[in-house]
């Protein structure tokens, strides 16, 4: 139930980006509402899908109702946390409050009967996108939400949508139970909890590419601070594309691992150069060959491009310049460079929004 609130923001999101024919409005269209609800340097979070390229503070406040309907009786138990989000909401809107099989004890929400996975338990985020060559630092500065009355938050390295992760779940070099930290004002985040727990809960979080994300249930009261701070990335390997770079590298620096490119927006691939695999091959396309070195193009409705159509799968050097371009109709764009370790490969791409005229020329088209 919670999580199709994020759904229909998403899609919302993709329908503004299709309005305005290009990310760059919309993110200007973000920041003329920041700038109306910025207090001094603070970001107030007031959306609940709250997308940002800005560094700074970012604060949110719920103040409990006048009259309280809540009936959570919530016990925090230890590493009843470490469940994934989905599985708490499932639990919830479930309200069959069982053993959840983890081993660990549940995060109990009890003789609530039917107000589970209302309005109030809704998970919310803050998204954040930098430069491609940049990783996101997070200090929590601030955090009173407390388990015992349902609350949580979660440091995600990359972006969560509908239970899907950028970077892919196969594709990052970190297994998921590390990549998401939950944590609320009793119980520290898993890296911090053997140790003595920082006494002003200043706790802090990096990603290990140019998205992260936030998330946040706060179903009666609560509030945090947070700072966002972007810094340099020498490689970058998983890239959120905002769309406002002239062109992208993908580059696995002669490492065995798969790195992405990914666009949330129906888009026009072109593939400028490409370097993939031995050095006598020129670019042919290589879906039927086994190649453990290869470029794929596609798309899919959810964020993890490993789960996306392919339109096309190339290998080979270019030398010079190419265009080879293709559309793909799908609410998420994405080029995935698999690499066995044994090359140097990079490839050379842009990415532009479609338009109407790219709809004839469609490579992969996804349902929306
Ligand atoms: C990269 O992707 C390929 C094919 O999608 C997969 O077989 C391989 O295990 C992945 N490698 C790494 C290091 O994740």
């Amino acid at each position: 139930m919670a999580m199709r609130g994020v759904t229909v923001l998403f899609f919302q999101v993709l329908i503004l980006c299709f309005q305005a024919k290009a990310w760059n409005p919309v993110r200007r269209s973000y920041e003329v509402k920041q700038e109306a609800t910025t207090l001094g340097n603070v970001h107030l979070i007031t959306e609940c899908m709250h997308v940002t390229s800005e560094e700074g503070e970012f604060s949110f406040i719920k103040l409990p109702p006048t009259r309280s309907t809540s009936s959570w009786k919530g016990t925090g138990g230890g590493r009843g946390l470490g469940e994934s989000w989905s599985g708490l909401i499932e639990m919830e809107s479930d309200t069959m409050l069982a053993g959840d099989g983890s081993g660990g004890e549940p995060l109990v929400a009890n003789g609530g009967g039917g107000g589970g996975g209302g309005p109030a338990a809704t998970v919310c985020g803050v998204y954040f996108v930098a430069d491609p060559d940049q990783i996101i630092e997070i200090t929590m500065k601030q955090v009173n939400v407390e388990c015992r009355t349902g609350g949580l938050m979660a440091f995600v390295d990359g972006w969560e949508l509908n239970g899907q992760y950028f970077p892919g779940e196969q594709d990052h070099e970190q297994r998921l139970e590390r990549r998401v930290q939950e944590f609320c004002s009793e119980q520290a985040p898993p890296q911090w909890s053997t140790k003595a727990v920082t006494p002003a809960k200043v706790w802090v979080f990096r990603s290990s590419q140019n998205c992260a994300l936030v998330q946040y249930r706060i179903p009666v009261r609560g509030s945090f601070v947070i700072s966002a701070r972007f810094l340099h990335n020498s490689k970058p390997c998983h890239i959120m594309a905002e769309g406002l770079a002239p062109y992208y590298m993908l580059r696995n620096y002669g490492q065995p691992k798969n790195c992405t490119l990914t666009a949330l927006f129906p888009a026009v691939v072109s593939v400028i150069a490409l370097e993939v695999g031995p050095v006598d091959k020129n670019v042919h396309y290589c879906e039927r060959v086994r190649s453990d070195d290869k470029l794929e193009v596609g798309g899919s409705t959810g964020l993890d491009p490993h789960q996306m159509i392919k339109a096309s799968t190339i290998c080979g050097r270019s030398g010079g310049r190419m265009d080879l371009d293709q559309s793909i109709l799908c609410g998420t764009t994405s080029v995935r460079l698999v690499s066995s370790g044994q090359y140097n490969n990079q490839a050379m791409i842009t990415i532009r929004m479609a338009e109407e005229a790219d709809l004839r020329l469609a490579a992969v088209m996804c349902a929306m």
